[in-house]
């Protein structure tokens, strides 16, 4: 697949078009950012750190019967995938309180969520993503209410599997933010799985092993990143 031009520069990947109208090529940068943007750092290794780890939550989901975007890696830092019509939400689920909820709510962080949240925002960072709802999304035509069903189903059936496959790595999954678009018509997860996405703990220390580490200046961001990557089975040096 020939890769031609670049046709978006997101705040940690660029999106590139190919030959092949159905297909696009993803390339993760070093870039790492927080705060809707307004706190950026180049981290060495990020981009190639994260591509791999997203090959392998997506192809983990794949094999579980997910309907996902990702076909394959294609070198270091990029990944090919279907070409999907975005639909401009993010869905977060949470089974652990922490960040925006604790925020808005006072909830104390590190408490259960039983049953698990789900909750839409808007992807637009000039306003925030601001939360909004199905109701809203219909009416403005963000997307319409049979997909975001679908994308609510998806989402928890994805907190099952990858509960489950942090688990084994004594890593807790505390929250996570997903993105779907439809490919000929079936909504299908789009964007990527990495810890720049997710919150992930250490079961027994509950020690932060994700992109609060970059958010909170703690350090050791893509130490953390790696050291989960190889708690599930992540293989870093493949080529
Ligand atoms: O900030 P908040 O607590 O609402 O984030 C919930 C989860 O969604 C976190 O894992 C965070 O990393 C992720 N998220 C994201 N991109 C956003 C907003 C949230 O990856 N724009």
């Amino acid at each position: 697949m020939e890769k031609r031009q670049e046709l978006y520069a997101g705040k940690a990947k660029s999106v590139f078009e190919t030959d092949d109208p159905d297909r696009l090529i993803l390339e993760f940068r070093d870039d790492t950012s927080a705060f809707d943007g307004k706190k950026v750092e180049q981290l060495a290794r990020k981009g190639r750190v994260n591509n791999r780890f997203n090959a392998f939550i997506m192809n983990a989901l794949k094999e579980a019967g997910i309907p996902v975007h990702f076909e394959r890696l294609r070198s270091d830092t990029e990944c090919e995938v279907k070409r999907l019509t975005m639909m401009p939400v993010e869905c977060v689920v949470r089974n652990i309180a922490a960040g925006g909820l604790c925020r808005r709510l006072g909830v104390e962080e590190g408490i259960a969520l039983e049953p698990p949240t789900f909750e839409l925002f808007l992807k637009n960072d000039e306003k925030g993503d601001p939360m909004i709802n199905e109701s809203l999304a219909e009416t403005f035509g963000w997307a319409s209410r049979e997909h975001l069903a679908r994308a609510r189903e998806l989402t928890f059936q994805i907190n099952d599997i990858l509960q489950k496959l942090f688990l084994e790595g004594n890593l807790l999954l505390v929250d996570y933010k997903l993105e779907f678009g439809l490919f000929h018509g079936e909504v299908t997860l789009g964007d990527e799985f990495s810890p720049d996405g997710c919150r992930l703990w250490d079961a027994t220390t509950r020690e932060k092993m994700d992109k609060d580490r970059f958010r909170q200046g703690l350090g050791g961001v893509i130490e953390a990143y790696e050291e989960v990557g190889r708690r599930i089975g992540v293989n870093f040096d493949q080529a």
